[in-house]
């Protein structure tokens, strides 16, 4: 059994998430999703639209995630590989070179997959408050008279 641990906020699911937590749970046979909850969120500076609880309702209905466990601190990473047994810890390109996942390497193996290219949770909020959803579809104008 191989098991693969992940972390993120997961706030406006979009096929970004989709695709990474797919090549995520192809990793191995068992997919660990560590979800931010609001209060970690607030400390680093984050607000999600979606609650924790509806954040994790909607992970757990996806079919490569088997277990949420909350992530609420910046200290937990190497307990959690330790609680879980994780083989390999994977995030998406953005964390590379970053020091918030390199030094798991002491504990399991750690692997960053390449993000999808033009979407995110804050480009969706920022296309929709701007009102351009930025799609190639175009909302067909009213049939006239
Ligand atoms: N991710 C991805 N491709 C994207 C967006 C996210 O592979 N286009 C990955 C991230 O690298 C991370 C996971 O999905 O491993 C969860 O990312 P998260 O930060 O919750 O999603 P974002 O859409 O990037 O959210 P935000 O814009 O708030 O940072």
């Amino acid at each position: 059994m191989k098991r693969i641990l992940t972390y993120g906020t997961y706030d406006l699911l979009h096929y970004g998430h989709i695709r990474l937590l797919k090549r995520a749970k192809a990793l191995g046979d068992y997919l660990i999703v560590a979800l931010s909850t609001d209060e970690f969120n607030e400390i680093k500076g984050k607000k999600a639209y979606h609650s924790y609880e509806e954040r994790k309702e909607m992970l757990e209905a996806i079919r490569y995630v088997d277990l949420v466990i909350p992530e609420d601190n910046w200290e937990q990473k190497i307990s959690d590989v330790e609680k879980y047994h994780a083989d390999v810890v994977v995030m998406g390109s953005d964390w590379a070179g970053s020091d918030k996942f390199d030094y798991l390497s002491d504990y399991c193996e750690v692997l960053y997959l390449d993000r999808t290219e033009g979407v995110s949770t804050t480009k969706i909020k920022e296309d929709l408050r701007l009102n351009e959803p930025n799609k190639d579809e175009k909302i067909l104008p009213e049939p006239q008279n």
